[in-house]
This record gives structure tokens, C-alpha cells and sequence, in this order.
């Protein structure tokens, strides 16, 4: 496995889940989706989210920001129901920054307008909001495209800015929805290495769902295979592709990651 996350975290020294998902269970129309799923994730963790097609996981990622309601179950931020919260405080007095599977930006307008636009609406001082999006600017390399219209962005470069876009308001919970989708290798490198940094740094919990397993198991602590609407499976990277369930409803027996 690319050895991007040094050491996981096992056990956490201030135990206590910062978010918490109960008894979740989803239905489009009668279609069940979600079936009563329950999902603690402590804080300063990386928990890596993987499923087939269509398991579920965009959903949880949308029952977590708000923008749709569980059928049934709550959702818990530090052992708060923010159930019927709306987004924006979600996003504002939780912080939490999501990085959506598609889209996330306003496509006519350009790359620097869209960090500016996230930025008035989360950063009050404008010295402090000039320097966050410099900094993002430098970071992420966005120089030769301040002023191109987001629309004409290649791939890789639009996801790169949705996730500078989230990364604005400091996040305390970052969700990420196939981020590594569409990047080239160097930059799965960055954001892999963003993602540990916000960690130790900030300590800040992030929850990245991909179907770039190997990118994904390199960088979180622990991960969870979904499978008919239930977490099937759980645990470190090296225990989740041993498991057999696991590796039956997921990975396929071919699956490594050395
Ligand atoms: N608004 C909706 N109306 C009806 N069905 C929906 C709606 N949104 C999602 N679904 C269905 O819910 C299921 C879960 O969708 P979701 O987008 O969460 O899957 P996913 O695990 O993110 O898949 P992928 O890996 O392809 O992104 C799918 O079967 C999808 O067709
Ligand atoms: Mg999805």
C-alpha cells in the first residue's frame, strides 16, 4: 500500500463519537435503501466509506449536510439532533464542508469568483479572507486559473476546486465524495496528504468515499463496506481486505494493496 498515512489510529485518547448516525433508514419511494444503520465516527478520524454502485453512500454523505431527510433515524453532532437542522447552519454552526459527488461550484463564474463567493459567506474580516484563499491558491496551484470560467475547468481541476471551496470555512467534519475520482496521481498524493495534515494539524474528522480503494485505504484510519443498505464490514485497512464478507460483496479475491 503507497504508505501516505504513517501510523493509524486504533484507539482515541478522548473517546466519544462527533458524529453519529442512528437507526438511519432511507426509502425513494418504496424502495429501501438505508436499513436501520447505525455509524459512530470519533473525532479526528478518517473513516473511508466503500460500497458498489448505488449502495447508499452519496446518500448518507446528503443525510449528513441536511439536503435530504432520513426516512427514519437521527443524526448526532456531538451528541446534538441535528436531525431537522437546515444545510447552512449545519454548514455554519457545525462546520460541516462537503465535498459533493458532482458539481459543488457555480459554473460561470470563474475559479478565483468562486472562492470568493464561499469565502463572503464564511468569512466575515476581509483581511482573514484574503489570506485563507491566497493560501488556497498557493496550496492547490491555482494561478494560471484565477480567471478561467469554472465550466471550462478540466475534470481534475474543477474537483480541485470544489474541495479548496470546502476546505474555506475550516471544517470540523469534511466530507468527501469520490474526491480522488478524475485526479491525476500527483494530485491523489496532495489531497492524501491534505487530508492526514487536516488531521494532525486541525484535527479535523473527515469521512472520503471512492472506489479508488488503494488511494483510499492509503490515507484513512479505519474503513466500512456498505452492502444492501448495512455496514457488512469495519476495521483498519489491513483488517477490512481480509475480510471475507468484505472481500465477497466488495473487493473480489483478486484485490490487494501491495
Ligand atoms: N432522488 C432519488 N429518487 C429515487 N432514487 C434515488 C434518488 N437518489 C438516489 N436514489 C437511488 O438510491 C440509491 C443510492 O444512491 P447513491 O447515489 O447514494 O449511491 P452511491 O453509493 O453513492 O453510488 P455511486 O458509487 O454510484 O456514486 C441508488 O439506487 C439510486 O438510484
Ligand atoms: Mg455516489
Amino acid at each position: 500500500m503507497a504508505l501516505i498515512k504513517k501510523f493509524r489510529i486504533k484507539s482515541f485518547k478522548e473517546k466519544g463519537a462527533l458524529l453519529k448516525l442512528e437507526k438511519i433508514s432511507m426509502f425513494y419511494n418504496k424502495r429501501q435503501i438505508l436499513n436501520n444503520l447505525n455509524l459512530e465516527i470519533n473525532k479526528q478520524e478518517i473513516l473511508g466509506m466503500l460500497g458498489p454502485n448505488g449502495v447508499g453512500k452519496s446518500t448518507i454523505f446528503h443525510i449528513i449536510t441536511g439536503l435530504k431527510d432520513p426516512s427514519y433515524g437521527r443524526v448526532l453532532i456531538n451528541n446534538f439532533d441535528c436531525t431537522n437542522i437546515p444545510i447552512y447552519e449545519r454548514a455554519t454552526r457545525f462546520k460541516i464542508g462537503y465535498v459533493p459527488q458532482y458539481g459543488g461550484f457555480i459554473q460561470d463564474l470563474n475559479l478565483q469568483e468562486n472562492l470568493n463567493l464561499v469565502g463572503e459567506i464564511h468569512i466575515n474580516d476581509k483581511v482573514e479572507r484574503k489570506a485563507k484563499i491566497e493560501k488556497l491558491i498557493s496550496q492547490f496551484e491555482f494561478d494560471p486559473l484565477l480567471k478561467i470560467k469554472s465550466k471550462y475547468l478540466s475534470g481534475g481541476q474543477k474537483k480541485k476546486l470544489v474541495i479548496s471551496m470546502a476546505l474555506i470555512n475550516d471544517p470540523s467534519i469534511l466530507l468527501l465524495d469520490e474526491p480522488f475520482a478524475a485526479l491525476d496521481i500527483l494530485t491523489i498524493k496532495m489531497l492524501q496528504e491534505i487530508i492526514v495534515n487536516l488531521q494532525s494539524m486541525q484535527k479535523i474528522t473527515v469521512i472520503v468515499c471512492d472506489h479508488q480503494a488503494r488511494d483510499l485505504l492509503s490515507c484513512v484510519d479505519r474503513a466500512i463496506v456498505l452492502s444492501d443498505g448495512k455496514i457488512i464490514a469495519s476495521g483498519s485497512p489491513d483488517e477490512i481486505i481480509k475480510d471475507s464478507t468484505a472481500r465477497s460483496a466488495y473487493f473480489g479475491d483478486e484485490f490487494k494493496i501491495n
